[in-house]
């Protein structure tokens, strides 16, 4: 068809006819052509790195610091990155905008958890953090904000907080050299006490003891098969005596363990509530609310034991086992923070809560804790619920979804030589970033956000002032006199703590030592 064109270029009658056709042909090809490319592009996943068949990505993630080459490719691929592990799609989060876009804003889609199969079928261990998005977790989780999630309820917990810190000055003043194991003993005592209402005198409490045991081993009961599991659900059916299938009797000793760590301390409870000799806790309180005409069902029974027992998921003692070392590295920082303290309240008593806004060297010391050595670095995975789309990608269902908190923490743009622990970057801050309070990162996003997020950061401010306020936190000597520098070394795993270090904990002066008895004293008069 010859198109005839005046030398104005408006078309002779005749043609009109042909010119319309072809025209509307046009249109409806542009509009086909269009609605094919937005489906293409809506079909197209976020940029990642190259698959191979069967295998997807997994040959090219190592098996520690996954969160580092993770950064990596978000470098090369941007902050949204998808991947693939076997046949499970992977999404991976490199930033807060995108957490917020996502786990935050579009949270009824990114609140799932993977399957787990190995926790939560073969070990059995159906607790709040591993557990999927159901009404199971809404009751679990309820009990968690009631307890948790209000800052006039956390408050109430700050005498009990303040009593295990004074402790923990006088354990470490004791027995410096375990300052590793009175921080955990600090940690469990306070999850004891405000959960179970139990006090605790020593690490070789029975109840420490079952919880040890249990922690150690689920870590120690995985290997590359039970690994496996969680990719190909369909070997959980594998007998136990074949090859490669020992994990499932190493499972049931781990079952056991756990079912221990949860039992023992509910069943304390409930026999002092029957004596009414039972202390205020959270097990009271939910015990008290679930029980009908004083009697429990043997399925709610399961179900409080298991909430409770996640209890033990907090890293509050990573996170001031990281600040230990944070301090033995900086003498400088060590020595501000204490000049900071004395000025403000002197030296005739230890710390409390109240003190905290009053001191803001030691909160931007706190800050720096949180994001030099993010204890939980990949977050908990998410899952993605329901197909999605962001910025016109597609986000398959049944995605696995890591918030990338390790990158976050490494933001160059907004950490300059993120590497170097240095609190003075979180003073004279202007800006309402979310870069400037790691708080708003480091616990993760969205509905699955840590419950425990307040009462921790409670715990780890208590302990850093105390700490603070009486000793005095050095690099040990070998026995010729030469000093020990601990190297930076955080151990790989989805809780990155500390490698085990040694420095010279002792108290700051004769006076440090008074005080510290004193608070005792006053914490129990009896
Ligand atoms: C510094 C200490 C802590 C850190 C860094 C931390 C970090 C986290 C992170 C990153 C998550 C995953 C959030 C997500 O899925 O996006 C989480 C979940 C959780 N945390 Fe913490 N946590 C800490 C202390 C605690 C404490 C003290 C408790 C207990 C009271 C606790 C109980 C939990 C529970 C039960 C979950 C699972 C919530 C759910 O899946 O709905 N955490 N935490």
């Amino acid at each position: 068809m010859i198109i005839k064109r005046s030398p104005v270029g408006v078309l002779s009658p005749d043609a009109s006819g042909y010119v319309g056709v072809a025209i509307l042909a046009v249109l409806v090809l542009s509009l086909l052509y269009a609605s094919w490319t937005r489906i293409k592009v809506g079909r197209r996943y976020p940029p990642g790195p190259r698959r191979v068949p069967f295998l997807g990505n997994m040959h090219q993630l190592p098996p520690h610091y996954q969160h580092i080459t993770f950064k990596e490719w978000g470098n090369k691929y941007g902050d949204v990155i998808y991947a693939r592990f076997f046949s499970t799609p992977v999404i991976v989060l490199n930033s807060i905008d995108a957490c917020r876009a996502l786990m935050d804003k579009k949270g009824a889609k990114y609140s799932g958890r993977p399957p787990f199969t190995f926790h939560n079928e073969i070990i059995e261990w159906r607790n709040l953090v591993l557990m999927q998005y159901t009404e199971q977790w809404r009751r679990h989780r309820r009990w968690y904000r009631v307890a948790f999630e209000s800052k006039a309820v956390v408050d109430t917990y700050q005498p009990l907080q303040m009593a295990e810190a004074h402790k923990l000055l006088s354990d470490l003043l004791q027995t410096p050299d375990n300052f590793i194991l009175h921080i955990k003993k600090y940690a469990v005592s306070i999850i004891m006490g405000l959960g179970y209402g139990i006090s605790i005198t020593s690490m070789d409490d029975e109840f420490i003891q079952h919880v040890d045991k249990a922690v150690h081993s689920v870590f120690h009961s995985g290997g590359p098969a039970a690994l496996l599991v969680d990719f190909f659900p369909i070997l959980k059916y594998l007998p136990a005596w074949m090859p490669g299938a020992g994990f499932k009797t190493l499972a049931q000793q781990v079952r056991g363990s756990i079912r221990d760590m949860e039992y023992m301390p509910l069943r304390r409870v409930q026999k002092a509530m029957a004596s009414g000799t039972a202390k205020p806790s959270i097990a009271y309180s939910i015990l008290q609310e679930t029980m009908k005409d004083g009697k429990l069902s043997a399925a709610d029974e399961r179900e409080i034991a298991s909430a409770l027992g996640a209890l033990y998921a907090g890293e509050t003692a990573t996170t001031i086992h990281c600040f230990v070392l944070a301090m033995v590295l900086h003498p400088e920082v060590l020595n501000k923070a204490q000049a900071e303290l004395h000025r403000v309240i002197g030296d005739s008593r230890l710390p409390d809560m109240g003190d905290r806004d009053a001191l803001p060297y030691l909160d931007a010391v706190i800050m720096e804790v949180y994001r030099w050595c993010a204890p939980v670095p990949l977050g908990v995975p998410h899952q993605l619920l329901e197909e999605d789309d962001y910025t016109g990608y597609r986000m398959p269902r049944g995605s696995t979804v890591f918030s990338n908190i390790w990158a976050m923490t490494r933001n160059e743009q907004h950490y300059g030589d993120p590497e170097r622990f240095d609190p003075d970057r979180f003073l004279n801050i202007h800006d309402e970033s979310d870069f400037n309070d790691p708080r708003k990162y480091i616990f993760g996003f969205g509905r699955r956000i840590c419950p425990g997020r307040f009462l921790a950061d409670a715990s780890v401010w208590l302990a850093a002032a105390n700490i603070i306020a009486a000793l005095d936190i050095q690099k040990a000597r070998t026995p010729s006199g030469e000093e020990i520098t601990p190297e930076v070394q955080f151990a790989s795993g989805s809780v990155s703590h500390p490698k085990p270090f040694v420095c010279d904990i002792r108290p700051r002066s004769k006076k440090s030592n008074e005080l510290i008895l004193r608070a005792i004293r006053a914490d129990c008069p009896t």
